[in-house]
């Protein structure tokens, strides 16, 4: 038996956007009019309808598991849908959310931006603009005084590294601005915000527990022996993980975001590490993609031979990545949750046989985790993305990582085995032998 401590937080992670549906107020909605840009045509109209009120059933399902604790996100553009107005309808269908994980014996650790913005703040430049700043502070403080009754448990901002990939440096994402100067830029200004923000929190509410959720993508050169691609992973691997973790743990803006000037007063904005953690990606030098600082990811090995093969950003499978990456981190000593881990199901619905390859990735990544936490890094909790099949944002619902399937029509919520393979971890609080035989 692989032990965990007693007092260990075990759940799932949602966003809004990916589960509520009518969020017609952002610019993700306005994204996915377009079509082509969303697989299959799909849309987040509906997701898994937990504005229309299923969020009940969905944390009915999650207590049924044993889930001690959920990480959700508010969504911006409700609360305050036009600038300067507070919506308070909405802010108590979010009260009526935290107080009905509580109800169920479950801690909320709550995201404040996941991706998401208000139209209004798209139209004026989104995060390129410094105003943005005092937006992220003034919406900060409204928010903890609103819930923070309800939760002392908070992240800023979700992935400023993959938003500014994702949504400024390439085209995948809205805006789709195709420029790395304004991703820095974008980067720059997030880190900033994400320091006045937490001040914003500490200042409202003294037991805060406060930090930004960084997914570390692990990179690996495609051909360990090349030079060139040993140099494009580097420079990858720094402008997608250490320029962001340098800011945050040295307090310091590091070249190309600045010159090393002093953000806020030049501590730690930490009182935790949250991280996102998935897969590794292999790189290769690409002279023709200056932007992308000559590096291009690598299709996944592991899928070979399967429909996903077109799937070129999930990279492979290494748990021993994610036990390197705690072992470095303990460095900073600070407690550390992994607040997004997980795989879709490769087999369901993709006309391919179900082969619960998410239980594998779960324990061999929870093993990881506790052979971490052996060896004296401070794990605390852990957030299996997610819940129930959501809209994963460009892959429509085409990608499933749910501990449940949802049938987005009839909005039917099915178990997977993974599902009972978590549940089983939770209540022996840690990994048996059986587990560790079965998927191992
Ligand atoms: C994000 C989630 C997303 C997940 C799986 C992370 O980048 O925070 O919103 O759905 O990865 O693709």
């Amino acid at each position: 038996m692989l032990s965990f401590p007693q007092n260990f937080l075990w759940g799932a992670a949602t966003a809004a956007h990916q589960v509520e549906g009518q969020n017609f107020n952002n610019e993700w909605w306005d994204w996915e009019q377009t079509p082509g840009r969303i697989k299959h045509g799909h849309s987040a109209r509906v997701a898994c309808d937990w504005w229309g009120g299923r969020w009940q059933d969905d944390f009915d399902l999650a207590q049924s598991l044993g889930h001690n604790a959920h990480r959700m996100s508010v969504e911006w553009s409700r609360l305050e849908p036009k600038q300067g107005e507070w919506d308070e309808d909405a802010a108590q269908t979010y009260r009526a959310k935290l107080k009905g994980l509580r109800e169920r014996g479950m801690t909320p650790l709550v995201t404040l931006v996941h991706f998401t913005h208000p139209r209004w703040f798209m139209e004026q430049g989104g995060w390129l603009n410094k105003a943005s700043l005092a937006w992220m502070e003034r919406y900060t403080t409204r928010v903890v005084e609103a819930f923070g009754d309800l939760c002392n448990f908070w992240i800023t901002l979700n992935e400023p590294n993959v938003y500014m990939v994702l949504s400024y440096v390439w085209n995948a994402r809205p805006p789709g601005a195709g420029s790395l100067p304004q991703g820095l830029r974008v980067a720059r200004n997030m880190l900033f915000a994400h320091y006045r923000a937490y001040e914003a929190i500490h200042r409202v509410q003294k037991d805060a527990q406060v930090s930004l959720a960084h997914q570390w993508r692990t990179l690996a050169p495609a051909n360990p022996r090349s030079s060139l691609d040993r140099f494009a992973t580097w420079q990858g691997n720094y402008v997608a993980n250490e320029m962001f973790v340098r800011a945050l743990t040295t307090g310091k803006m590091p070249f190309p975001l600045g010159r090393g000037e002093t953000i806020g007063d030049g501590k730690m904005p930490l009182d935790y590490f949250a991280f996102n953690y998935y897969f590794v990606s292999h790189v290769t030098f690409d002279v023709s993609r200056p932007g992308s600082v000559f590096a291009r990811l690598l299709p996944p090995t592991w899928l070979k031979g399967t429909s996903f093969e077109e799937l070129t950003d999930v990279g492979d499978l290494a748990p021993n990545a994610l036990y390197e990456l705690l072992k470095r981190f303990a460095r900073w000593n600070l407690p550390i949750y992994i607040t997004e881990n997980g795989t879709f199901d490769i087999g369901n619905d993709n006309q391919l046989p179900s082969i619960d390859n998410q239980s594998s990735y779960l324990v061999t990544h929870l093993r990881a985790i506790q052979r971490a936490r052996q060896e004296g890094v401070q794990v605390n909790g852990y957030f299996w993305w997610t819940l129930v099949d959501n809209f994963e944002w460009d892959a429509g619902y085409w990608l499933k990582f749910g501990l449940y399937h949802l049938d987005v029509e009839s909005q039917t919520r099915t178990k997977r085995p993974v599902a009972d393979t978590y549940a089983n971890i939770i209540r022996g609080n840690g990994i048996t032998d059986a587990l560790l035989a079965k998927y191992a």
